[in-house]
């Protein structure tokens, strides 16, 4: 143990109940149509994921899931948020596309004063991390360069472009996630050259992940300061954390996983400052 005192912070996410999840489609290398989702283990799963959120006190929002938007449960793609301003994603994929006009209802109805939908591709929170007045921006698979300069005027932070290269590790949830407003964790492995001497400039004390985590999809963790949840089946990473003073809560999502996601894909995290639905 390192001793450290890791302070939890309570969060808002969204999620987007898993009513018509399948794979029906491959738009990335996890995807095979032929291999069928379990519904009724998706569907707890899923569940199980809302009640460990709720379960450490943070505050779980819903949008209601659209027919025919088999991939609309991943959540974290569907914007880049922080305080009252929300820029709802504008998808690679003409399957996916559809699904910005339904967060982007979510957003206007939940009283945001501005939800503009991003010129350039860029596919939200899957793509987008915020912390220490910087926004980490993945590049590479989904989310365009030519869409950072857009995200950086309208947020007003600086973006830092990362450069993804594995296609199994497509969106930048998927090699490095944020565990509190100056940590992060990664797998070098998924990021180019130049991007990996970036993160080593502006992380020097990151945690680095093993390639065999990493392709578990263990980067695609939720942290709260404190709790790091992530894929059970990560155990090697799990036990480093806990001796770095994080306590890791293992959830099995491996329906998601069929469909290239893991539990921070299914919650979209609203930022301090945002603004909380009537009622
Ligand atoms: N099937 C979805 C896609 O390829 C999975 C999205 C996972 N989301 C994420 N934030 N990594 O777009």
């Amino acid at each position: 143990m390192t001793g450290i005192a890791r302070e939890a912070f309570a969060r808002r996410f969204l999620m987007c109940p898993p009513s018509y999840f399948a794979v029906e489609y491959s738009i990335n290398p996890w995807m095979d149509p032929h291999r069928p989702v379990d519904r009724a283990l998706a569907e707890g799963q899923w569940e199980a994921l809302r009640a460990t959120l709720t379960g450490l006190g943070h505050r779980v929002d819903l949008v209601e899931p659209v027919p025919g938007l088999p991939d609309m449960v991943f959540a974290a793609n569907g914007a880049t948020v922080i305080g009252d301003r929300a820029l709802i994603a504008s998808f690679r994929h003409t399957q996916r596309a559809p699904e910005a006009a339904a967060y982007e209802k979510w957003f206007r109805d939940r009283g945001f004063a501005q939800v503009p939908g991003a010129a350039h591709m860029n596919e939200g929170q899957g793509d987008h991390l915020a912390l220490a007045g910087l926004i980490l921006a993945g590049t590479g698979f989904r989310t365009q360069p030519a869409s950072l300069q857009e995200t950086e005027t309208y947020f007003g932070r600086p973006v830092v472009a990362l450069e993804l290269v594995d296609p199994r590790l497509y969106h930048l949830d998927t090699a490095l996630a944020v565990l509190d407003d100056e940590q992060i964790m990664y797998w070098p492995g998924g990021f180019s050259a130049h991007s990996r001497h970036r993160l080593a400039t502006l992380f020097p004390s990151a945690v680095q992940v093993q390639e065999r985590d990493a392709q578990l999809l263990a980067l695609n963790a939720v942290s709260d300061g404190r709790h790091v949840l992530l894929p059970v089946a990560a155990t090697e990473l799990a036990e480093r954390l806990t001796g770095l003073g994080f306590e890791p809560v293992g959830v099995d999502m491996s329906e998601y996983a069929k469909a290239g996601g893991g539990p921070k894909c299914c919650a979209l995290e609203l930022l301090p400052g945002t603004p909380a639905p009537p009622g």
